[in-house]
Formats: structure tokens, sequence, C-alpha cells
């Protein structure tokens, strides 16, 4: 069933768990995804770049996610990813998203607040969550990462804002690390501990477990994984037998490796069989 980011990550405050978000690309893995919650009972956010939104793949590729969550007997949010302008997320909306991400991070604070607000009421009259950002959440390619969030920059932004979720920085970035990241785990808590809104990570793939475990014991309740996602697809997909030419076939051992990713990560996070 198709429903909320804030209603997703109110199960999982209450549960005491993280729901994984996975970035899909393509219908095979929005397949792989979804036939992975509904295996392991566990409530999934189904999300895409914004610049899948800003070409013809957003505008095919959103019918599918709506049809999985739909059909779905687990809770499913459809959710825009680093949604960066007013027209994003206006395509976002109008694409049918349950739950939207308005990145204004690399602004100064002021700014970041102004526009997230404007998104944020937006969203909040049709009923669609909105996730923030403050502290911006880099790739593994940048020279140095950013100062981390502060306390008082997640009060002050929540309180303004009012978003359903925010994302933070603590130590992780997009991408594929160098060498495993190291999360600023107090802080964490601090932020848990300050703010009523529930806490976002980015950067999931390749975070070491143990790291996984303690950010979400500290209060983490949504964890993005995009980078894996490509790779479980791919690295099947390269593997496959040049001798099968019916692209549904060929597609079925990458949709698989997708399937059994997502599974991993469900375990990992906590959310396995939390949706009975
Ligand atoms: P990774 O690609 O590093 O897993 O990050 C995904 C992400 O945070 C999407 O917003």
């Amino acid at each position: 069933m198709l429903v909320t980011l804030k209603e997703i990550l109110d199960l999982a405050e209450k549960g005491g768990f993280a729901v994984p978000a996975f970035n899909t690309y393509n219908m095979e893995t929005v397949m792989g995804v979804i036939a992975a919650a509904e295996e392991r009972k566990a409530p999934v956010i189904i999300q895409s770049y914004s610049r899948l939104f800003n070409s013809d793949n957003g505008y095919y590729l959103s019918p599918i996610i709506l049809a999985a969550a739909k059909k779905a007997t687990v809770p499913v949010c459809f959710h825009l990813d680093h949604g960066a302008t007013e027209f994003e997320v206006i395509r976002g909306i109008r694409y049918g998203c349950s739950g939207i991400m308005i990145d204004a991070s690399s602004l100064p604070m002021n700014e970041n607040i102004e526009m997230t607000q404007k998104v944020a009421k937006m969203c909040r009259d049709v009923n669609i969550s909105v996730e923030g950002e403050i502290g911006h959440v880099g790739t593994v390619n940048d020279d140095s990462m950013g100062e981390f969030t502060t306390v008082a920059e997640a009060k002050e932004f929540t309180e303004a804002t009012r978003v359903d979720a925010l994302a933070i920085l603590v130590g992780t970035a997009h991408g594929r690390y160098k060498k495993p990241p190291k999360l600023d785990i107090q802080r964490i808590k601090d932020i848990h501990n300050a703010v009523d809104t529930h806490l976002v990570l980015h950067g999931g793939s390749g975070v070491p477990d143990e790291e996984i475990k303690a950010a979400i014991s500290a209060g983490i309740r949504k964890i993005n994984f995009g980078t894996d996602v490509c790779y479980s697809f791919l690295d099947k997909v390269f593997e496959t037998s040049r001798s099968i030419f019916a692209i549904d076939i060929f597609m079925k051992d990458a949709t698989n490796s997708v399937k059994e990713f997502a599974i991993s990560k469900i375990k990992l996070l906590g959310a396995d069989g939390k949706y009975e």
C-alpha cells in the first residue's frame, strides 16, 4: 500500500528500526525491491534521483513505482530524492510521490530554510511528507567533507520548517567509499534527543554493518542506498549469458540480485517482519 514518508517513518520510530530507502532506475530495480519487501514483510521506501524527474525516465518510471506500491501488501513510500528546485518538486507531486526531499543544503542556512518552508507548505496542503537537509552530504570524490550538522542548526531548521524528516551530515558521503566511513554516533543521539523529526542517513552504500546498527540505535530512521543498488544490478547483468536474447529472461538474475541486496539491508536495518 502507498503511504506517506511520515507514516512509514513513524512506524520505524515506534519500532526502533530504520526503513531502507532504495534508489531505483528502471522497472527491474523496482521489482527487485518490492519482491524483497513482500517476502520479508518489511516497509520500504522506493525513491528516485531528481535527475530522472527532469527527463522522460521519471515520466515512465513513476507509474511503475506507484503500481508496485499500490499492489504491495506492505507499506511503501514513493519518494523524490534530492529535489533541487521547485520545478522538480512540482513534478514529484504530479507524478504521485508520497514523500518529497527538498535539498537546499548547499545554500546558506536562511535561504535553505526559506526554500524548504515554501516546499513544505506546498506539500502539506496535499498530504505529502517532506525531507530537508542541513549540513551538506557531498560525494566520496569531494576534496573534503563539510562541517557536520550541529544540534543548534538541526533545532533551528526543524522548528522553522517543520519537516517530517531531516538528512544530517555525520560522516557519510554519496558513492563508493575509498575507506570505510566512521560515523559520529554521539552527534546522532544528541540531535535525535533535541528535535521532533525523523533523522535520515544518506550515503548508506558501503557503511560497515556495525556503524549502521549504532546509527539506528542512536535514532536514524531512514537510510539511503543508491550506489549498491546499481552494482547489485549491473554486476549480474555483466555476468549474464549473451546467448539469452529475450530481455525479460535476461533481466531475471539481475532483478533477483537487487532483491537479495534489498533483503540484506532490510535485515540489517531491523525492518524484517515489521509489517505482518
Ligand atoms: P549511496 O549511493 O552512497 O548509497 O547514497 C545514496 C543516497 O544517499 C541517495 O540520496
